[in-house]
Parts: structure tokens; sequence; C-alpha cells
């Protein structure tokens, strides 16, 4: 259920501060040749809530998650996380300072096996060092932590029977169950799940919301880009619309939908975003 106190003072509208943010960008600007993919002025999150970020097909969304995570660099702005300048950090830095993203499983991940992909998910976990990497003893620890860590998060994801056979024969609900298990296994404290409910079937989608909940029940921060807007109602506790590069509304879910900009921005979309109220 979303949970909307935290926001209670907090005004509805684009770029707009947040009581405790987690992750701030501020001026964050992306090119690619003559198109303006991102340029959004300010955005903060809200720490320990789940926040979606919605809007049309190339409004921007992937490509601002892709900077905000060090996997893409903008030409103007920068962000910061818990207090830290992501300007040119790296992903792997990024990951280490606590933020993560999920990633579909690619052609190369497919051919490795469920745990393989899990222990790959393990690098540049926080604390980990040069010591750790190098001195057999404490190399041994680490790996046993590794494999109990990820197993932990296979049963719990109801992977585990999987954990031998290669990813590539996972179905796609359980596909999207890894993405989100992998992530996990950096211990972060914001994770970013890019459509983690894309091409799920409706069974798995509960047990996918149920998990995403989990992580905010768990003191983590989650940012989510989502189609559905069934989805996006159940479990935001506040949403923000990107268009055309920019956030262009803030608010919960009820009244961000009703915002003539918002369905302006949707006008014209092929797919099927169904901005009506829903009371379900
Ligand atoms: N690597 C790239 N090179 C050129 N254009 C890109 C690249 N990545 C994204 N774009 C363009 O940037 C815009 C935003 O894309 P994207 O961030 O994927 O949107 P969304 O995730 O909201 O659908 C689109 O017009 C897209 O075609
Ligand atoms: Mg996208």
């Amino acid at each position: 259920m979303p949970d909307t106190t935290v926001f209670a003072d907090v005004a509805h509208e684009p770029g707009v501060a947040k009581p405790d943010p987690i992750l701030v960008a501020d001026g964050v600007v992306r090119r690619f040749g003559g198109l303006t993919a991102v340029d959004v002025s300010h955005f903060e999150v809200q720490r320990h809530t789940i926040t979606a970020l919605i809007g049309p097909n190339g409004a921007g969304k992937s490509t601002f998650f892709n900077l905000l995570t060090g996997f893409d660099q903008a030409q103007e702005g920068a962000g910061t996380f818990d207090g830290t300048a992501l300007r040119r950090m790296p992903p792997h830095k990024v990951a280490r300072a606590g933020m993560v993203r999920t990633f579909q499983l690619t052609k190369a991940l497919e051919g490795m096996s469920v745990m393989e992909n899990m222990r790959l998910g393990a690098q540049h976990q926080p604390g980990e060092s040069l010591l750790t990497a190098f001195a057999p003893p404490m190399w041994k620890k680490r790996e046993a932590e590794v494999t109990e860590r990820a197993e932990d998060l296979l049963q719990r994801f109801k992977l585990y029977e999987k954990r031998d056979e290669s990813a590539g024969v996972l179905s796609g609900g359980q596909r999207k169950l890894l993405e989100m298990a992998r992530a996990l296994m950096a211990s972060p404290t914001m994770v970013m799940l890019d459509e983690p409910m894309a091409g799920v079937n409706p069974a798995l989608t509960e047990s996918l919301l149920e998990h995403i909940v989990e992580l905010k029940d768990e003191g983590m921060t989650v940012l989510f880009v989502e189609h559905d807007m069934h989805m996006v109602r159940r479990i935001s506790d506040w949403v923000a619309v990107m268009a055309q590069g920019s956030i262009i509304a803030e608010g919960p879910a009820s009244t961000v939908m009703q915002n003539p900009a918002v369905q302006d921005a949707y006008l014209g979309e092929h797919h099927d975003t169904d901005l009506s109220e829903d009371q379900s």
C-alpha cells in the first residue's frame, strides 16, 4: 500500500524538494547528436519510499537511469547519492556507494547458470577490498559469504531449484526475479528497476509487486519505471512523470494522473497506458 504521509507537506510540482532526499539530480542534460534525450533541471527521490518514474516511450527514462547509475555520462549537470557526488563516477563505484540498477539478461548472461549470474551481482560490494581479492583466507571467507547470500536470495525469489540451470531456460517472469535477486547481491540501499513487470504473466506480477514492497520494508529506496499504471498506483508512494527529457509533474499517483500536462504527454501514445482513476 502506498504511504504518502512523508509527502504531506510536499507540493505537487516538478522538481519539488523532499524532506530527506537520498538521490538528487541537478541540471542533468544528455544529448545524442541533435536530440536532447534528458534535460532534468531538478529531481529528488525521498529516502525509504517507492517512487515511480513514468512517461511515454522515448521520454528519456532509461537514459536518466543510466546517467544516475554511471552507465552513461551527462554533458551537463550532476547528481548526488546519499551526499556523494556522482559526477563521472563509474558504475561499479556507484554500486559500491549503494545504488544499483537492474539489467535485462543479455545473451552472454543467458549462457551462464543462475548461480553464476548471482555471483556476478556480488562484485563491488561495500567493504570489498584489494585484500579480500588477493589474500586466500579472506577470499575463501568471502566466497562462502557470497554463496550463502546467493542461496538465501534464490530461496526468497523461488529460484533455488534452478540455481545450476542456464539462465536462458528461465521463463519471462523468472528472469525478472533473477534480475532483481542479482541486483540485491550488491547489498544496495537504493534499487533502480527499469520496467520490472514487462512481459510478466499476471500470476508472477503479484509476486514481483510483493518483492518490490519488501525492498522498502527492509529499508531500501526504490525508483522504478513502469508502463502499467495499475501497478504504479498499487505500490508507489510518489510518482514523477517524464516527457521529452524533463520531469513535467510530480505527486501521489491519485493526483498526478489528473494533471493536464500529463494527459497531454500521453496523447497520441500507442501503448495502452490507462490514466483513468482506478479504485481497485
Ligand atoms: N545511445 C543512444 N543513441 C542515440 N539516441 C538514443 C540513445 N539512447 C536513447 N536515445 C534516444 O533518447 C530518447 C530517450 O530514450 P529512452 O531513455 O530509452 O526513453 P524511455 O526509456 O523513456 O522510453 C529516445 O528518443 C531515444 O531514441
Ligand atoms: Mg526505457
